[in-house]
């Protein structure tokens, strides 16, 4: 989903500021960040700069900003970890919030076709549930874009691909080395949240081939 000068952007979830930068080098008219977690939002607030530039707490299912008011929502490693009642609520919000024509663009994990086996399914579930005790729930392709239809949008593009997510590499290639560094250092000392990484890793290598990255980008028809 390009980003252009021209495009007010409402981010969901901006987490640690990756995604955020990526959209910020193409220098959107304005960009809001909308996090639930306090302390990613005053590391966020300090971050992230400009006139029309904005980190705002509050949960990604209300945000509070006036209707039609973005040409781009996206959110990346945000919408698998909600609950079934909270996907929705987070989609449409997205679509109010989009004008006409407008772009939703997410990014989360599915499930393969393997992995979408009613038993393979729950046991993934049992497992990232337990492993980062939240709802964490990803959905087999077909669910993800009947989501966002059943809110009103059109599905545009649907792409995806083996998970790396968490391997060393992908992080080191994707952000940098000093990113890495200063994650790593985040993680070790932060014993929990190591923990629960190494947990969501190990989980990821065993089922690799159930599951996967998607991306989908759908339009406010
Ligand atoms: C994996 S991180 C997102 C990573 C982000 N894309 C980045 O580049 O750093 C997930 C983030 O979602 C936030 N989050 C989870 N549920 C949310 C919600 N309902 N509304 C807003 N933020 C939420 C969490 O606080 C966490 O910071």
């Amino acid at each position: 989903m390009a980003i252009s000068p021209a495009d007010e952007v409402i981010e969901f979830a901006p987490g640690l500021g990756f995604t955020a930068s990526i959209a910020l080098k193409a220098e959107p008219k304005s960009y809001t960040g909308v996090e639930l977690n306090k302390e990613a939002v005053a590391y966020l607030q300090n971050i992230i700069q400009g006139p029309n530039y904005r980190i705002q707490a509050g949960n990604a299912n209300a945000t509070g900003l006036p209707d039609e008011s973005a040409t781009k929502v996206y959110g990346e490693a945000m919408l698998t970890m909600q609950s079934a009642r909270q996907k929705t609520d987070i989609i449409r919000e997205a679509y109010r919030l989009l004008k006409k024509g407008g772009l939703y663009g997410i990014h989360e994990i599915a499930l393969t076709a393997e992995g979408s086996d009613p038993a393979i399914r729950q046991q993934i579930y049992r497992e990232m549930q337990g492993a980062i005790l939240s709802n964490v729930a990803p959905l087999p392709t077909a669910e993800w874009e009947q989501l966002l239809k059943d809110e009103g949008f059109a599905v545009r593009k649907v792409i995806t691909n083996p998970m790396h997510l968490l391997e060393p590499k992908r992080v080191i290639d994707d952000e940098g080395f000093f990113r890495t560094l200063r994650i790593l250092f985040n993680i070790l000392t932060h014993p929990a949240a190591a923990k629960r990484i190494r947990g969501m890793r190990r989980i990821f290598r065993r089922h690799e081939g159930r599951i996967m990255a998607i991306a989908i980008i759908a339009e406010k028809v």
